[in-house]
């Protein structure tokens, strides 16, 4: 059966730059997770704009996937974490979407401050099994310097 990595990916395009790894390494199919209204504002103003909008549970509209989840039984699913969990477009859309009798491989990009984002998202996915799940460290200054060896990540792509 099929495999699909979607990602969602906003301020340095560092969840994007893992998603397209995993793509380069396994020719899976992929898709990109969008809000129907783009971020606007300067790298702070988004941050404090993302903490307003994680307190509340705050779900942003979604722009259609553009594949079909059905199609697949393994979803390979990568957030930055925002505010110690996983960006609200993402919840928007493990909230919106059925993974029940799917195999989900969670993992988020960070920097530093990992907090509880893989559970998070683990909870929303309801009815689906796990496995694989990954934490991608970049610097602590919220750029796009990776941290997590290479190798490492290497390991966890041939696992998938
Ligand atoms: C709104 C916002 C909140 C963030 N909150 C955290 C956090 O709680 N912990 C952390 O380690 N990094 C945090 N970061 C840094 C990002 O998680 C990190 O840079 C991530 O790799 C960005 O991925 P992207 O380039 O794919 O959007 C935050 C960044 C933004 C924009």
């Amino acid at each position: 059966m099929a495999s699909l990595i979607i990602y969602y990916s906003q301020a340095r395009g560092n969840t994007r730059r893992i998603a397209e790894m995993i793509r380069q390494a396994t020719n899976y199919d992929i898709a990109e997770i969008e809000t129907a209204f783009p971020y606007k504002g300067t790298y702070e103003e988004i941050v404090d704009q993302g903490k307003a909008e994680v307190s509340e549970g705050y779900m942003p509209e979604l722009r259609p996937l553009g594949k079909i989840l059905s199609g697949y039984d393994t979803v390979i699913i990568g957030t930055p974490t925002w505010w110690y969990t996983m960006a609200p477009a993402v919840r928007a859309f493990l909230t919106e979407n059925d993974f029940s009798g799917k195999t989900v491989v969670p993992f988020h990009t960070h920097g530093g401050w990992p907090g509880h984002t893989l559970d998070d998202m683990k909870a929303l996915c309801k009815g689906a099994s796990f496995k694989n799940e990954m934490s991608v460290q970049f610097d602590f200054e919220g750029g796009s310097t990776l941290i997590t060896p290479e190798d490492k990540l290497r390991d966890w792509i041939k696992k998938l």
